[in-house]
């Protein structure tokens, strides 16, 4: 396990998200359900005198109660790990009808600063803690992009202070 600093490694985070198939966000129920999603967008960022990760939830979503009741999340990335199988079953599929780990073949590991597990196939590791919940105002969205919530499933945007970064060997 190497500690990086987010800075250092976000421009490969960025990349693995908006270009090759994005990444795992994690979360763990206050009764233990752990699930995996497939995110594509995101930030890191530098507030409150921390290192920040901005994830964006959509209310269907079933990892965002977990989140939501927890305050914690994972997010594992893979560099140069084939896991696009993984990515797109996690994309697709919902936690509420299986358990996606098993079905993807993902091993957990437990995370070293927050109760929620990382996956163990992946390089990169964020832990984070929730320091901001913003639900999204429609009315405040430039109206080109009204396209992306033609369902009105608006998204939770979750700002988690980073607590850990490492790759793992
Ligand atoms: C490449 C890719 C990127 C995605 N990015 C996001 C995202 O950033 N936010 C989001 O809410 N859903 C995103 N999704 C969709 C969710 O991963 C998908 O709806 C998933 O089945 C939700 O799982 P859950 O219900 O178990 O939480 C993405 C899907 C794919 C395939």
């Amino acid at each position: 396990m190497t500690s990086i600093k987010p800075s250092q490694i976000a421009p490969r985070y960025l990349e693995q998200l908006g270009h090759k198939g994005g990444a795992f966000l994690i979360g763990k129920g206050p009764d233990g359900t752990c699930n995996a999603m497939t995110i594509g967008w995101g930030s890191i960022g530098y507030a409150w005198n921390e290192d920040t990760l901005t994830v964006l939830v959509r209310q269907t979503r079933f990892t965002k109660p977990l989140i939501d009741a927890s305050g914690v999340f994972t997010v594992s990335v893979p560099l140069d790990q084939d896991l696009k199988a993984a990515l797109s079953l996690c994309g697709t599929k919902s936690g509420r009808d299986m358990d996606k780990f098993a079905a993807a073949g993902l091993t957990l590991h437990p995370g070293q600063s927050v109760d929620c597990p990382i996956i163990e196939q992946c390089a990169l590791h964020f832990e984070c803690q929730v320091v901001l919940t913003q639900e999204m105002e429609p009315g405040r969205l430039a109206q080109d992009h009204e396209r992306y919530y033609a369902d009105h499933d608006y998204h939770t945007m979750y700002t988690g202070k980073i607590t850990a970064c490492y790759l793992l060997d």
